[in-house]
């Protein structure tokens, strides 16, 4: 079967497509046909090496989501699965192939009406924009800034806070045009990367002069050197969450900046799918999949690539191009 895995460690040209042997399903697996393949921030951080000292080898196949058709199952699995469409976590790689395994815990029915397209643009970045939410505490009223929401877990967070009745949904982006789009998913307020009001307003200079001064909850998807500036846009009592890191690290010394506002009992947390336990994830991805099978919840897929051209998508990732998710087919 036609596979794309990561040959040289480094930039988007380290990824090559392969034949490799079909797998078989082992015991607890379903094997997919696969229709729809995720594109996602981690299969880059896997294609650079970054990951080299966990285990990571070259050779290795990313991909974390499918969506596509069970063909087989392993020892275990009931056999009426086959011939069902399905979306799938295959864990940390595995996804950028023709026919990939899952284990049956971490497939899911696709609704008739959502694509596998549109399964795997939610599938993952859902349930982070979800359960970070959650882990914010967020509540009805409250004000949210996402930054960094033109990427899949952003644009979810700005819908999920829009449809749970958020007093402001305010983002950061990098241009005017992504700014409108963002408002079109729920956005009532659009700020720069700094997060100050303009950039992404509406124009080059086009201030947001009603954006909120202060924000009950950040989702942070961007993390980096500028995080601890974005302490100081914390109302008192307010939550930061970062589900992502795309600009790096922050500072080693980022929590100073917290501790010197002490007086506004601000919290800073990290939040990871990994402690989402199974079941909960299941029942809120579901509704997700249902909601968006209603359209009330927008998918946003940047581009459709054939999955011979990963090179491709890899490359429109590292410059910044996408807004939403690529999605690769074979
Ligand atoms: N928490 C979890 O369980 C979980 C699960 C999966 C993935 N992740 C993490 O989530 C991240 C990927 O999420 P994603 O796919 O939604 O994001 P993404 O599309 O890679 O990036 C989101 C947006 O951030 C902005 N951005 C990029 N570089 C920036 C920089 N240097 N400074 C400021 N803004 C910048 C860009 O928008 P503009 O150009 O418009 O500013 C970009 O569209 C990765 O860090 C990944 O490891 C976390």
């Amino acid at each position: 079967m036609k596979a794309v895995v990561i040959r040289t460690f480094g930039g988007p040209e380290g990824l090559a497509v392969v034949d490799l042997p079909a797998p078989l399903p082992a015991p607890g697996q379903v094997l997919i046909a696969t229709e729809a393949i995720g594109v996602g921030g981690v299969d880059a951080v896997l294609r650079s090496g970054a990951l080299a000292a966990y285990g990571f080898v070259e050779g290795h196949v990313p991909g974390s989501e499918v969506a596509g058709v069970v063909t087989a199952v392993g020892d275990g699995v009931d056999p009426s699965w086959v011939g069902r469409s399905v979306w799938a976590f295959t864990g940390t790689g595995g996804g950028y192939v023709e026919q990939a395994t899952a284990r049956v815990e971490e497939i899911l029915p696709l609704p008739a009406r959502l694509s596998a397209v549109d399964a795997v643009t939610l599938g993952g970045s859902g349930v982070v924009a979800h359960f970070g939410l959650a882990h914010a505490h967020f509540a009805p009223g409250e004000s949210v800034l996402v930054r960094g929401a033109a990427g899949s877990i952003g644009i979810m967070a700005v819908q999920l806070a829009a449809r749970g009745g958020a007093g402001a949904v305010a983002v950061t982006t990098s241009s005017a045009e992504r700014g409108e789009r963002l408002r079109e998913l729920g956005a009532t307020h659009v700020l720069d990367r700094s997060g100050e009001g303009g950039g992404g307003g509406g124009g080059a200079a086009g201030e947001d002069r009603g954006a909120p001064s202060g924000y009950d909850v950040i989702i942070d998807v961007v993390a980096g050197a500028s995080l601890p500036a974005f302490f100081d846009r914390l109302n008192p009592n307010g939550r930061m969450v970062v589900v992502g890191a795309v600009a790096g690290q922050p500072p080693a010394d980022f929590g100073t900046r917290m501790m010197a506002a002490f007086q506004k009992s601000m919290s800073f947390a990290t939040f990871s799918a990994a402690t989402v336990p199974g079941s909960a994830g299941r029942a809120v991805r579901t509704e997700q999949f249902a909601a968006a099978s209603r359209g009330e919840l927008r998918t946003v897929v940047h581009e459709v690539l054939p999955l011979e051209r990963a090179v491709l998508a890899h490359r429109k990732m590292a410059a910044g191009e996408v807004f939403g998710r690529i999605v690769l087919t074979p």
